[in-house]
Formats: C-alpha cells, structure tokens, sequence
C-alpha cells in the first residue's frame, strides 16, 4: 500500500497561480518522492488540466477533483461528471468532504450515492468523514463515523479494490482551525476507522488507506504519518504554498 499524501485546494488559485505552484512543486519534489509515498493534487475544476499537464506526467503524482455528481451526463446545472474529471486528467476524487457535507448541504445518502457511483465510473475515491466537535464532546465519535461509513460504502460494487478506495479521516473541529487532533485522538479514531471497514468490507479492509487530515503543518506532518492506521494525510491550508506542502510530503 502507497503512503497518500493529498493537497485539497479548495476554492482557491486561478489558472496561472494553480500552474506556477503545481510547476514549483515539481521542482521540489523532482527526484525526492520516496517509492512508498504517492501525491495527490486536488485543485478546483478550473485548473484540473493546468496542474494536470504539468504533474501527470510525473511518476508517482496525481491529480483529483474536489466532488462530482453521480450521473454520466445530463440537465444538472453546475456539476461535473466522473468521466469529465478523467478527461482532465485525474484519477480521484473527495466525497463528502465536510464543507461539502455542513456548508453545501449534502446528506449521508448524497455522499454514498457519490462514492458508489465515482467507483463505478472508475474513478478512485476518498470518502471524507468526521465528527462535529459537539459529537466529540457528547462521547458520539465512534457512532459518528460508524454511520457515515456505513451510510458512505452502502452501494459500493461489490468487487472493489482497496487500492481505489481511500477514506479521510477529518474531525470538523480541526479543519482550518490550526487545531490538530492529539496523536491519541487520531490513533482511536482510525482505529474506530479500521474495525469498522473490517466489519463492512473484510476482504480489503486492512489495505484500505485512511487519511487524517486538519491543520496538518510541516511541523506535524512527521508525528503524525508514524501513528498507527494513519497511511497519509488531506492538507487544505498548508498545501496552498509549494515549498510547505512539499515539506509535508517529504516529512
Ligand atoms: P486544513 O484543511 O488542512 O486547512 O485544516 C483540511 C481539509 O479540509 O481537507
């Protein structure tokens, strides 16, 4: 299993900024990427094939898009299918990213509708999940993420691989907060994580990669990647300057 260590930019840079960074972190990132460790770049839909061009090329970088809708084409105004985001050049996709989830409004249901359909479609999916920080301090986490992976992997087809499915653990209360979970919140977390996913998928269950992310820094990003069950991390913030995301990849 390849470590991932994934940048989600959101709905930041243009065209010529997301090509200058994504140009720069090829630079930094030329020749040092261990074998172990792959890189995602996930950029808003309208610089997909500027960072595309640039990266893809590059053995062990990747690229992906920030949400699709699971449809192959039609009237659904505003959204993007699967097979558009291949023909820009990437290979994933978040679902149920929590700014999907709180700000936008999509429900468990949505996200599973997503995850399923983006598999299908042959895309590879990062499912997004994580507790509300009143969830956390009601005692509900575990419960919180037991219902948004059974919610999230309901439909998945039935012959999935582990390498194409990825879940991001993101407590809500750490993303772009600078408050990053304690190593031993996110150790019982993506403990919670794998018990749950040996319980749902028991064939690919321990080849499955869980990612923490929210407020990785260069200066945490180290400690973090030595926790148990923790096989990369989604970087917002940090991932939005070459020189730290490369920091990140590299720690
Ligand atoms: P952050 O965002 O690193 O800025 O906390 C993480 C995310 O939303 O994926």
């Amino acid at each position: 299993m390849k470590e991932l260590m994934a940048a989600n930019w959101k709905m930041y840079k243009t065209w010529d900024q997301a090509s200058a960074t994504a140009s720069e972190l090829a630079g930094l990132l030329h020749g040092k990427l261990p074998a172990g460790r792959e890189v995602l770049i996930i950029p808003p839909f309208t610089s997909l094939k500027a960072v595309s061009d640039v990266l893809t090329p590059i053995e062990g970088l990747h690229v992906g898009g920030q949400d699709f809708y699971p449809a192959q084409e039609g009237a659904f105004t505003g959204e993007i299918s699967p097979a558009m985001l291949a023909d820009l050049g990437a290979d994933y996709a978040l679902t149920g990213h929590s700014e999907r989830r709180h700000v936008l409004g999509e429900d468990d249901a949505l996200v599973g509708r997503k995850t399923a359909f983006g598999l299908e479609h042959g895309l590879k999916v990062i499912l997004c999940i994580g507790e509300k920080v009143e969830e956390r301090k009601a005692g509900r986490v575990e419960e919180v993420l037991a219902r948004q992976l059974e919610a999230g992997l309901a439909d998945i087809p039935k012959k999935t691989l582990a390498e194409n499915l990825v879940v991001a653990y993101e407590p809500v209360w750490a993303i772009g907060t600078g408050e990053v979970a304690g190593p031993d919140e996110i150790q019982t977390a993506h403990g919670h994580v794998r018990k749950k996913l040996q319980q749902l998928l028991p064939a690919i269950a321990n080849e499955i990669r869980i990612l923490y992310g929210g407020s990785v820094k260069p200066d945490n990003a180290g400690a973090i990647m030595a926790l148990d069950n923790v096989d990369g991390v989604l970087v917002g913030g940090a991932s939005l300057i070459a020189e730290s995301f490369s920091k990140i990849v590299l720690a």
